[in-house]
């Protein structure tokens, strides 16, 4: 047992709001698309192939000037706006990335100082596809466990700078793009217990080709990312379903409760398999932005969100389910309450 010096005095411990919601959701894609008939002119493939394995009929690619905290910084300022939270009000900035291009600083701090919410606590997450999640998950604990009020949480990718374009496994798979939500106080939950976890054992499945010690002393090829896509393709769809069930589980509702299902935008086959193994009712809407804007990893999940909530699709203030999985291998699962 730890003896207690007796001058020892006692530390101030702080307690939050009851709950914490996300007041807003924000979103940024890149002006310039492209379709699957540009990706096939540096591989082997086609535009029907990719349509057919992927869903995927056109994905977004950012400037070369434009970068991560620039998009980042958008997305934000959206959030910002449809939450009627101004920078100023924000205690922290979480950004989930794995494509900002430097080693250190992390993006956070540079996208604070961009959007005018300094001194914010801004920090990066690294957890790849399921950053977002995570991201909500330590946000709704921060909130109620009293160490920020507002939280502005950031999923960004400029994977187009990260892939290798001529891979034919990978090459057409990736896009560029940002979402955010702002997370705040709440009255009610609109955030349920976070079911996440981590299989690291099996890393290589989806990781950089090298590293940046290999890069620099072995001259290898740059770092882009890769992956086994048949494992990862299995892996998703055999084990993401009892977690996102699991999710369900612990918020206490069933699957006809949900508004919608906000899957990662990782392969429109793993989100036709998901909806299957949960037996999700038609009146669920499930999230397929997979088709327009490819898959960009940590900013998937809010930019799907953003796109349902602006086109009616999905109901201000309704259920949604999300899960995100990738890179690690890392999954996260939560139901919220939409803004
Ligand atoms: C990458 C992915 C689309 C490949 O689809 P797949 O159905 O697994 O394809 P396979 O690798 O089994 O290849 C099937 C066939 O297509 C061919 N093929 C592979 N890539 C191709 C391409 N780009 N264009 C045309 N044909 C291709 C293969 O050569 C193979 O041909 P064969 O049957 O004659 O041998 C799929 O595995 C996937 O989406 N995986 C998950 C990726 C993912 O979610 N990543 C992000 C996680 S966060």
């Amino acid at each position: 047992m730890t003896t207690i010096p007796k001058h020892r005095p006692t530390l101030n411990a702080t307690t939050g709001a009851a709950h914490a919601r996300i007041w807003g959701v924000g979103g940024y894609r890149p002006e310039r698309v492209i379709d699957n008939n540009e990706i096939c002119e540096r591989i082997d493939s086609t535009d029907q192939w990719i349509r057919e394995r992927t869903g995927i009929v056109t994905r977004y690619q950012a400037r070369p000037d434009e970068t991560v905290v620039d998009m980042g910084s958008a997305a934000a300022l959206e959030a910002l706006k449809a939450a009627g939270v101004t920078a100023s009000q924000v205690d922290a900035v979480i950004v989930a990335t794995v494509t900002h291009p430097y080693q250190t600083p992390a993006a956070a701090p540079m996208i604070a100082d961009q959007i005018g919410a300094t001194p914010a606590a801004a920090f990066d997450i690294s957890a790849a596809c399921a950053g977002y999640c995570h991201g909500i998950a330590v946000a709704n604990d921060m909130i109620r466990g009293g160490s920020a009020q507002f939280v502005l949480v950031i999923g960004v990718e400029k994977l187009s700078e990260f892939n290798d374009r001529t891979d034919r496994g990978s090459a057409f798979i990736f896009g560029d793009g940002a979402g955010a939500s702002l997370v705040g106080p709440s009255d009610f939950p609109g955030i349920s217990p976070t079911v996440w976890g981590s299989d690291g054992a099996k890393w290589k499945t989806i990781s950089s080709r090298n590293s940046w010690i290999e890069f620099r002393d072995e001259d290898t090829e740059w770092p882009a990312i890769t992956m086994e896509g048949q494992s990862v393709f299995r892996w998703a769809v055999y084990s993401m379903a009892p977690i996102a069930q699991a999710a369900l589980d612990a918020a206490g509702i069933k699957a006809e409760d949900l508004d919608a299902f906000i899957p990662h935008q990782a392969n429109m086959r793993i989100i036709d398999a998901l909806v299957k193994q949960l037996k999700l009712p038609e009146h669920v809407a499930i999230a397929r932005d997979i088709a327009d804007t490819g898959n960009t990893s940590a900013a998937s999940v809010p930019l799907a969100t953003q796109r349902m909530l602006d086109s009616g699709q999905a109901p201000h203030g309704g259920l949604a389910l999300q899960i995100a999985f990738g890179a690690g291998l890392v999954y996260a699962a939560q139901v919220i309450v939409l803004p």
